[in-house]
């Protein structure tokens, strides 16, 4: 699944430039048995399957060797803290990350409590697995890594920047439709249009997303807008 994500676009570009690069690792290729197994019937009953402790703890061990810097790990589960623009710009500032994603019901608790990953939830709603979240934690990282943006500020005033929603874009043609640009958009004074832009960012962040809003509000001291 990882290979068509990481081999694209800006994370692609990213490892191109040597920013990052990516090393995978599989965990049946750790596993004991015959039939090569990662996952058991859970104690005490129930639906689904539990990754066992054995397969995940040498596979962890065995990547974390493959490089002598330490790793932030972190595990992927609908249960851990909600990923947002913040920790992926504190994940950004970290020299290595190992991500642990399970493909099953859940983890066998022992490898949260022996490995002691920070525990990673990318929102409220159930996943088949923890690949897609990992893929968009490291897509929403990289992209933060100095460099792998075009411009220098690439990220400076997109949606989350400043807790606030990036305003209205507009390209070519003027009119589509009976639907122009804004006028000041055209008018090349940049002071306007700069402050056109910040109130159509909080104009925008009080409508969609009263909670950034509130956030916002509390944090700057800014006045509600009505
Ligand atoms: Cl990290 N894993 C799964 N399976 N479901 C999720 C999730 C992760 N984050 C939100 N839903």
């Amino acid at each position: 699944m990882f290979g068509p994500i990481l081999g694209t676009s800006i994370p692609k570009r990213a490892a191109e430039k040597g920013l990052v690069s990516y090393h995978l690792t599989h965990f049946r290729d750790f596993a004991a048995d015959a039939h090569k197994s990662v996952d058991d019937k859970p104690f005490g009953g129930g639906p689904g399957m539990v990754m066992m402790c054995q397969t995940v703890y040498d596979a962890v061990e065995a990547a974390e060797k493959q490089d002598p810097r330490p790793a932030t790990r972190i595990l992927l589960s609908p249960q851990g803290r909600l990923f947002d623009q913040n920790l992926a710009e504190e994940l950004s500032r970290h020299e290595r990350l190992l991500l642990i994603a399970g493909h099953y019901e859940g983890f066998d608790e022992r490898i949260i409590d022996g490995l002691s990953p920070m525990q990673v939830s990318i929102g409220d709603y159930v996943l088949s697995g923890g690949e897609l979240a990992a893929m968009i934690v490291v897509d929403a990282v990289v992209r933060l890594l100095p460099g792998a943006l075009g411009a220098p500020t690439g990220a400076a005033d997109e949606s989350f920047a400043n807790g606030l929603l990036e305003y209205a874009q507009y390209t070519r043609p003027r009119v589509f439709r009976e639907m122009s640009v804004p006028e000041v958009l055209l008018g090349g004074n940049h002071q306007l249009i700069a402050d056109w832009r910040f109130i159509q960012r909080q104009d925008r962040t009080q409508k969609r997303r009263p909670d950034l809003w509130q956030a916002y509000v509390q944090r700057t001291g800014s006045e509600l807008r009505s």
